[in-house]
């Protein structure tokens, strides 16, 4: 008897649409017989594969990871999958995993995670596949895998054991080769290269001390390796550095909400200089400094601001990008370096092709993410070490460093208000509402001020022309205010509500202001036309970053 197995399904699963970043559910939908199988058969029909090169397949650890990574090897050895390389028990960080796929010329790579949503039995899980670039698959791509999900029929996959891959090795299966590496060593070298970790090791051994919080998700071993093996760094610099299976039931999401610990440590007791937090994959960050948070948009600016101090980008950069609901502080730092600055929709995937054609060098998002084109996802480690290489070079504190910059560029005030898991058909409502309001707030004044625009986004991609539309509601005032409304696309609960509030202050004012209080009268002239606050029974929304 074949130990292929074919296995026959009654009905396709028909809700197996990928969202911002992959198809992600509940642990326990992903646990219904034949889900996942259904959906990586339907992602290897579409993966146009070339034989001679390999698959990576890795995960951010969390619950159900290894047991995926096996049934995914079993349907790959039945497609005859030459090779598959995957990390020692499986555990691959996001920005690891685009390295690899880059590094080891892989047709693919497919990521366990469902990012900074929760683990465990009763959290979520994901899928997500990224293409030869190191990036996430453009919609095409995830439109085809799930036309092809929904007309499914049967997959096959090899039904025998698979060896434990918990050491460095290889195995092979039939036609396929399956090697085991290590999932740190590749990530550390090209953090090496890009920094002069000797130079921040320095700078960090007098009298700078930092924490860094891993969340007991998957950057653990990444930050040990460097902070505490290569830079020499006491043992409790890294928080919750061990990865677990359900996160020791944190919610992996690096804000001020959820990596509460670390932002007491900084912000209230002040016990550290610096202190930075990944989420589940490693691809988010927060940098925090004594007593200071510091806002993602503002974050990218600054580093756009400060390449010169990193080796990996002193022959300087070609351009910036930002998605669309990320504050235009980086807008700011463009125009005086004098390079071009994009405006993509939500989702590290459009990127991707400025990132391939050398338009941009660095890009980012409000929602705690920033990368360059070292690899094709936003990368959490990367940034925290940017942060520490531009301090070890200026000699400042974290607060100086952010003053000094609004006080050259301005400051945006930022902010942004998520309503999370509200029923359906309220978000749709509050949305549909504003959306049916846009025509009639244009040329009109709004929160005191003109209203310039007020449409819904459509992205042109420069490169290849694609059109992506519905991309967020956005009311933008002459007085450089910006409010944005749109619905998450990687909430597994209800829906989730975005409310983005953005406001500029030229360097000659006040710019110490609480967000909150700068931004106060843009937010009650939301709630006031739309009924935010009443529609969804909700005095305050349920994370404010
Ligand atoms: C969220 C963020 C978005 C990010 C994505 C994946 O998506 O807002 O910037 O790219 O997670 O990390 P959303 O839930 O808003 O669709
Ligand atoms: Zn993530």
């Amino acid at each position: 008897m074949s130990d292929i197995k074919e296995i026959y399904i009654k009905e396709p699963f028909k809700d197996q649409k990928p969202g911002t970043s992959g198809l992600r559910k509940s642990t326990i939908e992903f646990q219904q017989d034949n889900y996942l199988e259904i959906f990586i058969e339907s992602i290897l029909r579409t993966l146009d594969f070339n034989q001679n090169n390999s698959l990576i397949i890795g995960g951010d650890g969390r619950y159900g990871n290894e047991e995926a990574i096996i049934k995914i090897i079993q349907i790959c050895i039945a497609h005859k999958v030459k090779k598959i390389i995957i990390p020692v028990n499986g555990i691959l960080s996001t920005p690891a995993a685009s390295n690899l796929i880059r590094k080891k010329n892989a047709f693919a790579g497919i990521i366990l995670s469902a990012s900074h949503n929760p683990g465990g039995i009763n959290g979520d899980f994901g899928v997500k596949v990224n293409i030869a670039n190191g990036g996430p698959a453009p919609e095409k791509f995830t439109d085809k895998v799930f036309k092809c999900s929904q007309m499914l029929t049967n997959y096959k996959f090899y039904d025998a054991k698979i060896p434990d891959f918990n050491k460095v090795g290889f195995f092979q299966i039939k036609d396929t080769t399956v090697e085991v590496i290590d999932g740190v060593d590749d990530y550390v070298d090209l953090m090496e290269h890009i920094f002069d970790l000797d130079q921040i090791a320095d700078f960090l051994k007098k009298d700078f001390s930092i924490v860094f919080d891993a969340m007991n998700a998957v950057t653990g071993p990444y930050a040990k390796r460097i902070f505490i093996e290569k830079m020499g760094l006491s043992k409790d610099c890294v928080l919750n550095g061990l990865p677990l299976k359900d996160f020791g039931n944190l919610h992996p999401d690096p804000n001020l909400t959820y990596a509460n610990q670390l932002a007491d440590l900084l912000l209230n007791k002040q016990s550290y200089c610096f202190g930075a937090a990944c989420d589940g994959d490693g691809d988010r960050n927060m940098i925090l400094g004594k007593g200071c948070f510091i806002n993602p948009s503002d974050s990218l600016a600054i580093l756009t601001a400060n390449t010169k101090f990193v080796p990996g980008y002193k022959d300087g950069i070609s351009g910036v990008a930002r998605s669309m609901p990320t504050s235009m502080a980086v807008d700011s730092v463009a125009k005086k370096i004098n390079i071009p600055c994009y405006e993509t929709p939500t989702g590290w995937k459009f990127f991707g092709n400025l990132l391939d054609s050398n338009m941009i060098t660095i890009c980012g998002e409000e929602s705690f993410g920033t990368g360059s084109d070292h690899i094709r996802e936003k990368d959490g480690l990367w940034a925290v070490l940017f942060w520490l290489q531009i301090l070890a070079c200026r000699k400042c504190s974290v607060s100086e460093l952010i003053h000094n910059h609004w006080n050259h560029f301005g400051r945006n005030y930022y902010t942004r208000h998520d309503y999370e898991a509200i029923p359906k058909d309220v978000a749709t409502q509050i949305y549909q509402n504003l959306e049916n309001l846009l025509p009639q707030l244009k040329n009109n004044k709004f929160a005191n001020s003109l209203v310039l625009n007020a449409d819904n986004f459509t992205y042109t991609d420069p490169v290849d022309n694609s059109i992506s539309k519905n991309q967020g509601l956005r009311i933008i005032l002459e007085n450089n205010s910006r409010i944005i409304l749109r619905l998450s696309g990687t909430g597994t609960k209800g829906s989730t509500l975005r409310i983005y509030f953005e406001k500029y202050s030229q360097t000659n004012e006040n710019l110490n202001l609480n967000p909150q209080v700068a931004l106060c009268e843009l937010i009650k002239s939301l709630d006031d036309l739309l009924n935010i606050s009443k529609l969804t029974k909700m005095d305050q929304p349920t994370v404010i970053t």
